[in-house]
């Protein structure tokens, strides 16, 4: 019922030749609509991809967007740009940007409903510190950063949204959740969103992201509640992508 996502976030890394070498790779092989495909290129490169996705049946997404409309906001990319360039998705809340830039719960709540507001899909990241996981708060953390949003957004913008949950300890450690951790979160995930609207959890993706490679992709997807991947070093290989892609049904 639910159409399996698998999204490369490529983060700080590559250059116009390597993603030229990258994009090829893919471009061969990705072709059926069984599953759906999307890159996320760092934004400087999202004019590049743009042409090299034109034909193809991979979607793109940019790694984060700027809440504000635009104006005097050095460094910042708007919405409008993304939309301009033919982006579908935005990546929010990824834990490198909680962490390494601070951005809060209501931050990342202001950036998604400006997404929303202008029709493109936001993916929410969500995920708990090993020393949150060791201390049992794993449901606690992920169920305020979900909340948060919710709560500012209102759960009908949800529509359109994709939920990701990455464990802090697993996202590019090689420590992957098991199947079971995995499943476990992402049924509590669902039935936090079904508390407010039942048809929309039943159809709302969640993706995995946390060390996600072509050897253990089969086994995460395989759960009920787990609806894909967002994957970080894994995507940068064209052919481990693609294998990934293939573990989710492509
Ligand atoms: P990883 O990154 O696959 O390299 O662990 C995942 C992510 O941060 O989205």
């Amino acid at each position: 019922m639910r159409t399996a996502l698998v999204a490369g976030n490529w983060k700080m890394n590559g250059n116009s030749a390597s993603i030229n070498t990258l994009m090829e790779g893919l471009n061969a092989e990705l072709k059926s609509n069984a599953v759906d495909v999307l890159v996320c290129p760092p934004s400087i490169y999202l004019s590049q991809v743009q042409a090299l996705t034109a034909d193809s049946v991979i979607a793109l997404g940019a790694q984060n967007v700027s809440e504000q409309n635009n104006g005097a906001f050095t460094g910042e990319i708007s919405l409008e740009m993304l939309q301009d360039l033919s982006c579908e998705y935005v990546i929010l809340g990824h834990s490198e940007r909680r962490s390494l830039y601070a951005e809060s719960d209501e931050l990342v709540a202001d950036k998604f409903k400006a997404t929303v507001a202008v029709g493109l899909k936001p993916i929410l990241c969500v995920g708990e510190t090993l020393e949150e996981r060791e201390e049992g708060n794993t449901l606690a953390v992920v169920e305020r950063q979900i909340k948060a949003v919710v709560n500012a957004a209102g759960i009908e913008q949800f529509k359109d949204a994709v939920i990701a949950y990455e464990p802090v300890w697993a996202i590019g450690t090689g420590k992957t959740a098991t199947p079971e951790q995995a499943q476990e979160v992402h049924a509590a995930i669902r039935n936090m969103i079904a508390e407010c609207d039942a048809e929309l959890a039943s159809k709302m993706r969640i993706l995995y992201g946390g060390s996600v490679n072509a050897a253990n992709a089969a086994e995460l997807f395989a759960n009920e509640d787990v609806d894909g991947g967002l994957v970080g070093g894994a995507s940068l290989k064209a052919n481990d992508f693609i294998a990934i892609c293939q573990a989710a049904g492509a």
